[in-house]
């Protein structure tokens, strides 16, 4: 596999896995589909070797666009999502477009092209919530947000390509992801970014939902492995043993910047708002994967990058963000 295309490559997860790639396979080059949503930043890919990376501004849900990137390529990996659940709520038409309609263009594009393989990058959430125990692949899914049932029905409609046409398609599910480079809208970064900056850190309902925390390079990681060495027609949850409330992921956010509880502000909770995620592993653990960071280590490097790149999210924490930030805030 000398020529992958990445779609959303200018994403938090997927700017991170180009880096990896670019890295670890010397002989690699990369075509990345992103079509700049808000969410899209080319200062994550600031510092790579350009001459093995070929940048398309484009959208996933416009067909030809799609067919275009593949050209050529031997595999693709979609990561290309709206993936917030806070907006799906707020307006959904988007998160249709894209999860659904651009993973439809992908396989229909794979099966002319003969795509050697297609990875599709799914979440966690798609199994919805659970009281106890982990969800392994075969379980039924749940999703119980706009934005988690987009995802499912994108990677369901990806799979039919598997069954009924026999493209090699290969779904991977993952943890909540952290790490570098990450959009300030999810909780991790808005919390380090505005305890930085002393201002109120909004929790949600009791704050005793949890979530499963994977670091991203490991998350890369594993949807690498599961593209080298899964099976096409498989799924493979990715998942980072790290199962957080997250009052604890705010405490431990507050003593690594040095900051008081006094900053946490419960608010109202979020609508539908999924207790507890939880996955098993097992399946990609015996192709030979595993987590190699720890919450501890991968929390302090975490921490450490947004207050040693202030000059990457104080530019986003305005404009646009400011704007949705009022409306998801404002009146809780
Ligand atoms: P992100 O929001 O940081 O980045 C998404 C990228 O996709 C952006 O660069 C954006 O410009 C691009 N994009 C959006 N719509 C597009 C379109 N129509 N055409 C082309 N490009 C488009 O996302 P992320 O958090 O890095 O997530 C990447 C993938 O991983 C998503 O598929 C998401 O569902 C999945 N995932 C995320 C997490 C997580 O915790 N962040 C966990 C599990 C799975
Ligand atoms: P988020 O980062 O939005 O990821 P997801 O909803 O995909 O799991 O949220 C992670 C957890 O943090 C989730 O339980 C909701 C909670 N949360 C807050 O308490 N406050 C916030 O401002 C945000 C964005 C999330």
């Amino acid at each position: 596999m000398n020529r992958i295309c990445v779609t959303g490559g200018a994403g938090f997860i997927a700017s991170n896995y180009i880096k990896f790639a670019l890295d670890e396979y010397p002989d690699l080059h990369i075509v990345n589909l992103d079509k700049l949503t808000y969410a899209g930043n080319m200062d994550n890919l600031k510092d790579i070797d350009e001459s093995r990376h070929t940048f398309i501004n484009g959208d996933i849900a416009d067909a030809d666009v799609v067919r275009k990137a593949m050209d050529g390529c031997d595999a693709i990996i979609n990561f290309a999502a709206d993936s917030h659940v806070d907006r799906s709520i707020m307006e959904a038409s988007d998160f249709i477009a894209t999860n659904v309609r651009g993973v439809h263009n992908i396989v229909e594009a794979a099966k002319e092209m003969k795509t050697h393989r297609v990875l599709l990058v799914s979440t966690d959430e798609v199994y919805g919530s659970i009281e106890s125990g982990s969800f392994v692949e075969t379980d039924p899914l749940g999703p119980r947000n706009p934005y988690s049932a987009t995802k499912a029905g994108g990677e369901l409609l990806g799979m039919t390509y598997f069954h009924t046409f026999d493209v090699p398609v290969i779904v991977t599910r993952g943890s909540n992801t952290y790490g570098p480079n990450q959009y300030p809208e999810k909780v991790l970064p808005l919390f380090v970014t505005n305890a930085i900056d002393d201002e109120p850190l909004p929790l949600y309902g009791d704050g005793k939902n949890v979530r499963d925390w994977l670091y991203v390079e490991d998350h890369a990681r594993g949807i690498d492995h599961a593209l080298r060495h899964g099976e096409p027609g498989q799924v493979y949850n990715v998942s980072g043993s790290n199962e957080k409330e997250n009052v604890t992921l705010t405490h431990k956010i507050l003593e690594l910047v040095g900051k008081g509880p006094d900053l946490i502000k419960p608010i109202q909770d979020r609508p539908g708002h999924d207790r507890r995620y939880s996955i098993d592993d097992t399946k990609l653990m015996g192709l030979g994967w595993k987590p190699l960071t720890s919450w501890e280590d991968g929390m302090a490097k975490t921490v450490k990058w947004y207050q040693d790149n202030e000059w990457w999210w104080r530019k986003i924490k305005s404009g646009e963000f400011r704007e949705y930030y009022e409306r998801q805030y404002g009146n809780k």
